[in-house]
């Protein structure tokens, strides 16, 4: 294996975070059981927070950024992979405190490894990437705890988002009542075509004034923005309601009131794609290549070269970016 090229994610002696294009050598790879040529990762939030170091995500430096990458096995010493087997590795330490997909090569441990499940391919599997796992993991754990299309409306903040884009396809293809709230009025129409029912604006609310109970409206809500939003949410759910918490986009924060779950019986679950294990992760993923496959994969993703990756942060910490982006690495 020759140097390859890498987006490495250091901490300088002023301690300020900052990514950078470079080329590794293969003895710089992290341990684990299977090595794979990089074909493409993404970008999630959490993505754009470590390359630029606006949060605090990494807990080795200097570390490969990318918490996301599929790609094809070309060394294993796990008896469940094979050279040429595509695979997917997402979340647990990768891009975090182990080299992650931003590299034309990686190695990883055989237990973080997913086959690609039949009915996707590995530019697929970065379409939906963590953001989809997620969203899809919010839906599977609000559908054991009851929800159904026949329940009433389900409303998806930071509905533009990755995560939001996806759960909103996701849920409307499953035939639920779908409402997105979002701050983009420009992006109404896109919402709709997606398959949002409702397309309500941020801007419309007064997150302020919300009591303890509001009117019940909504049977679930997948939730990516967090604080005064979570609130609303809690605050306007149905009885026996159930709120997929997965974000923190808004507000980290959560100030609210026990009222939605002793009087209306709401359920908050949290949502923690990063340490999912087997079998739920193959469950999901099995599901996103069946019938979680979002409809509208191909219009809500869209592909750039690995030499774009480090202009395209900036629009996900403004909260600019729209559906999902694919970095073709070695593909
Ligand atoms: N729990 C987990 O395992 C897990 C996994 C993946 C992601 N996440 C989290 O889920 C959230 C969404 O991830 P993502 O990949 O979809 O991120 P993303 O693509 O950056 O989308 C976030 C969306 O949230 C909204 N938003 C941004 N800034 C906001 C603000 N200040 N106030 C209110 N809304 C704001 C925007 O949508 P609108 O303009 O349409 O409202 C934005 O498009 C992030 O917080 C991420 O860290 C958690």
């Amino acid at each position: 294996m020759e140097p390859f090229s890498a987006y490495l994610i250091e901490k300088g002696s002023d301690g300020k975070v900052a990514g950078r294009m470079t080329r590794l050598s293969p003895g710089q790879l992290d341990a684990g059981e299977v090595t794979l040529k990089v074909h493409y990762s993404s970008i999630n939030y959490k993505d754009a927070l470590a390359a630029t170091g606006t949060g605090n995500i990494i807990r080795r430096f200097p570390c490969v950024g990318g918490i996301d990458m599929a790609g094809v096995v070309v060394e294993s010493q796990d008896e469940r992979f094979h050279a040429g087997d595509p695979v997917i590795c997402t979340s647990f330490d990768i891009g975090v405190s182990h080299h992650g997909g931003y590299a034309e090569y990686a190695r990883v441990p055989a237990r973080w490894v997913v086959p690609l499940p039949r009915g996707l391919d590995l530019f697929e599997s970065m379409a939906i990437g963590t953001a989809g796992f997620t969203a899809a993991l919010g839906i599977v754990r609000m559908e054991q705890n009851g929800l159904a299309p026949d329940r009433g409306p389900v409303v998806v903040t930071g509905a533009t988002g990755g995560v939001g884009t996806l759960a909103i396809d996701m849920l409307a293809s499953l035939g639920y009542h779908v409402v997105a709230l979002t701050g983009k009025a420009s992006e109404a129409d896109a919402l709709r075509s997606l398959g949002a029912a409702e397309v309500r604006l941020r801007s419309e609310i007064d997150f302020g004034k919300v009591r303890a109970l509001e009117a019940g409206t909504w049977a679930g809500a997948v939730d990516n923005v967090g604080g005064a939003v979570l609130h609303w949410l809690l605050a306007t759910m149905k009885q026996a309601g159930t709120v997929a918490s997965i974000g923190n986009a808004g507000s980290h924060k959560l100030e609210s009131t026990v009222y939605p779950f002793i009087l209306r019986g709401v359920s908050l679950l949290g949502i923690d794609s990063g340490y999912m294990g087997f079998p739920t992760r193959q469950i999901v993923w099995d599901r996103l290549a069946t019938d979680l496959k979002p409809p509208h994969l191909a219009s809500v993703s869209h592909r750039i070269a690995f030499a774009d990756l480090p202009a395209a942060f900036d629009a996900y910490i403004q909260g600019r970016a729209k559906g999902r982006t694919v970095v073709a690495i070695g593909a």
